[in-house]
């Protein structure tokens, strides 16, 4: 697709930090600003060895970045690190054991909280655990679980061994638990008996067993009791963590990792059917997550910080756990749905818990001004200084109404740009320094070289649409994708003949030289923040036995950002009617998982082609965005007569 994304955006409304904000500001100066991220950029190796050497290493690093194999990159070559050591000993090696790592409360209600010396011993009797049941160094885990406080100790336990964990969002199917095992080679799994979600309980070691039926590599189920739901147990391979987390040692000696050994896998969806596992390795992922947490978020050790992203998300990786924890702070985290019981259930925790750092999604703030301005008003939100946004464009109208109605036009807010594969935060406002405009991520973080091209690699005009690449190496880049590096050189590098990291998003620069991000610009759908792949969605349609072609395309939707419409041929003999609709859509949701349900089916007498036999994939967008005649969803329509206009037309 061709970037035919000039903006019709046309924001001026611009706010300044507040003097108020900026006096307690980790970074206020513009002037200091200017000369660090001047440095990042010209001299990456000062400003990223120096922010580098905040961290505890075991053993020093001998050079910042070598990107000779670009783009492969190595950075702190040589050196040894642990994640868990500096998301845990060394605060408590540095007199703050004391401090609340974790605030956790259940969607019943029920609530948890971990010392930072709490959340050390229980990490390290749970990488005892997982040891004792020959969980070791290199091996994959996958990790299925709700947003219980277990999914942090067992990322971090993995962490601690070694292990590199693959968090598989709670919200998955089956068979996509399956698909993500199978790739990695997953050797044991994490879950839980079951989470609260909206009032019951939502198994997960059963979605488990089915997926783990007829694979071959998983020796160990690790289920931790959450909701007391009635589970089978295979014996000999399912064991309690908790039970045998209890009789282990509260000392596990960190692993030293090398700086580029694997940190963890994250599945995410491409252009094509099979999601990716996006590979992230141990110190420039821990840099890139640690300084970021400490300047977007402006953290001070007596803030109350919740991101509301789950775990099994990126944002949930870099900013719930291992961001936050390196920077020593204390985190809020909640199991359940934001309207449980009721619809200001998210302000009355902010209230509760006294929260000072929001950081949530668009299609949620949307939501929430739907369900009316009174369930957030009714919560005092006085401790609020900072918000955040992240996974979508967030439509100025909802900036306006998360800053005014939730931040009483008060706090600043941080529109964060980044994807699975960056790692962490790579454009944003730093809030004691950027005046925002709503809409915007604004400008590119420390040390990212961000710029915007068109089809050529020619830097575009500001105010037009273009390609947005990345320049230059970061830390906390992804370095490849499990099992297909040549994949990797393809999605992100070729595009540009090798020279720059294609971002697969859309984007314009306005005059003052911020960034508008404009969307995907590849056949990647982005509904709730969520990605997910138009054919991934298609074979999932097309493994039905009466559908004989599907073409999946996004339209807007006021809520979710984007929805999935399915335009989709039947087979002889097949007839389109509402229950067949509804019976793929529940298909979708088995093979893929809930977030992947379309939330339209048209039925079509065939998909129009161009004379190549392409789907026309433009027109079916304009036809689901309901720029050309639509009919009840239910009859065949024809769309060859539209696709041969369209044909003479171009
Ligand atoms: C895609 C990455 C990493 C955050 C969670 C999503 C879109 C993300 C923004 C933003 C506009 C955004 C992009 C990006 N996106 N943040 N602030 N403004 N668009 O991670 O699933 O890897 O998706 O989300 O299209 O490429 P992800």
């Amino acid at each position: 697709m061709s970037p035919d994304i000039d903006s019709v955006l046309n924001e001026t409304r611009r706010f300044p930090p507040s003097a108020e904000f900026q006096a307690r500001a980790q970074l206020s100066d513009p002037a200091q600003y200017e000369r660090l991220y001047r440095e990042s950029i010209e001299d990456p190796d000062a400003f990223w060895g120096r922010v580098a050497r905040e961290l505890p290493w075991q053993q020093p690093f001998e050079r910042v970045l070598d990107w000779s194999a670009k783009p492969f990159a190595r950075w702190f070559v040589g050196g040894k690190l642990n994640l868990s050591m500096a998301c845990l000993d060394q605060h408590v090696a540095a007199g703050r054991g004391g401090r609340t790592a974790i605030v956790w409360e259940g969607e019943p209600g029920d609530s948890e909280r971990y010392t930072y010396a709490e959340l050390l011993a229980e990490v390290c009797r749970t990488a005892n655990a997982l040891k004792a049941r020959g969980v070791k160094k290199g091996d994959r885990v996958a990790l299925y679980m709700p947003m219980i406080p277990e999914i942090v100790l067992a990322m971090l336990a993995c962490a601690r061994i070694g292990a590199i964990h693959s968090v598989i969002f709670g919200g998955f199917s089956a068979q996509s638990i399956k698909d993500r095992v199978l790739d990695g080679g997953c050797t044991a799994v994490i879950t839980a008996d079951g989470s609260w979600r909206r009032g019951k309980v939502l198994p997960l070691k059963p979605v488990v067993d089915e997926a783990l039926l007829g694979v071959k590599s998983v020796h160990t189920v690790f289920v931790v009791q959450r909701a007391a739901n009635e589970i089978e147990w295979q014996s000999g391979r399912d064991v309690w963590l908790s039970e045998l987390a209890r009789k282990q040692s509260a000392e596990c000696a960190p692993e030293p990792m090398d700086s580029e050994d694997t940190l963890f896998l994250l599945y995410t969806s491409g252009s094509t059917g099979k999601p990716k596992g996006i590979r992230h390795t141990t110190a420039g992922y821990l840099v890139g997550a640690y300084l970021s947490t400490k300047y977007v978020f402006d953290l001070r050790p007596d803030d109350l910080y919740w991101c509301t992203a789950d775990v099994g998300w990126i944002t949930g990786h870099s900013y719930v756990v291992y961001g936050p924890l390196a920077n020593g702070a204390t985190v809020l985290l909640y199991e359940g749905a934001p309207n449980q019981p009721h619809p200001g259930r998210f302000w009355e925790l902010v209230a509760k818990h006294k929260v000072t750092i929001l950081y949530t999604a668009p299609t949620a703030i949307r939501s929430f001004m739907r369900w009316g301005d009174e369930h957030v008003t009714r919560f005092d939100r006085s401790s609020l200084r900072l918000l955040g946004t992240v996974g979508e464009p967030i439509n100025p109208e909802a900036w306006m109404w998360y800053r005014t109605v939730v931040g009483e036009s008060r706090c600043p807010i941080v529109d964060t740009w980044w994807q699975t594969e960056t790692g962490s935060i790579q454009i944003t406002p730093l809030p004691g320094i950027t005046a925002t405009k709503p809409g915007s991520a604004t400008r590119p973080f420390f040390g990212v070289d961000a710029a915007i091209v068109d089809e050529q690699g020619h830097e575009v005009p500001p105010g037009k649409g273009g390609y947005l690449v990345i320049k230059k190496p970061w830390p906390s880049m992804l370095r490849g994708i499990w099992g297909d590096d040549a994949r990797y050189v393809e999605t992100y590098w070729s595009k540009f003949g090798g020279r720059w990291y294609f971002t697969g998003d859309g984007a314009r620069r306005d005059e003052d030289g911020y960034f508008w991000i404009m969307g995907r610009v590849d056949d990647v759908l982005n509904v709730s923040g969520h990605r997910l792949s138009t054919m991934e969605v298609e074979s999932a349609l097309v493994s039905h036995a009466d559908v004989v072609e599907a073409a999946v395309v996004g339209r807007p939707d006021e809520l979710t950002g984007e929805a999935l419409c399915a335009f989709v041929t039947i087979g002889p003999g097949k007839v389109a009617t509402p229950a067949l609709a509804e019976a793929l859509k529940e298909h979708v949701s088995k093979e893929i998982g809930k977030l992947a349900r379309p939330a339209e089916i048209r039925f079509a007498e065939a998909l129009p082609k161009t004379r190549s036999g392409k789907i026309m994939r433009r027109l079916l967008r304009d036809i689901a965005a309901g720029r050309e005649v639509t009919q009840d969803t239910t009859t065949l329509e024809d769309y060859s007569v539209l696709a041969r206009l369209r044909i003479e037309e171009e």
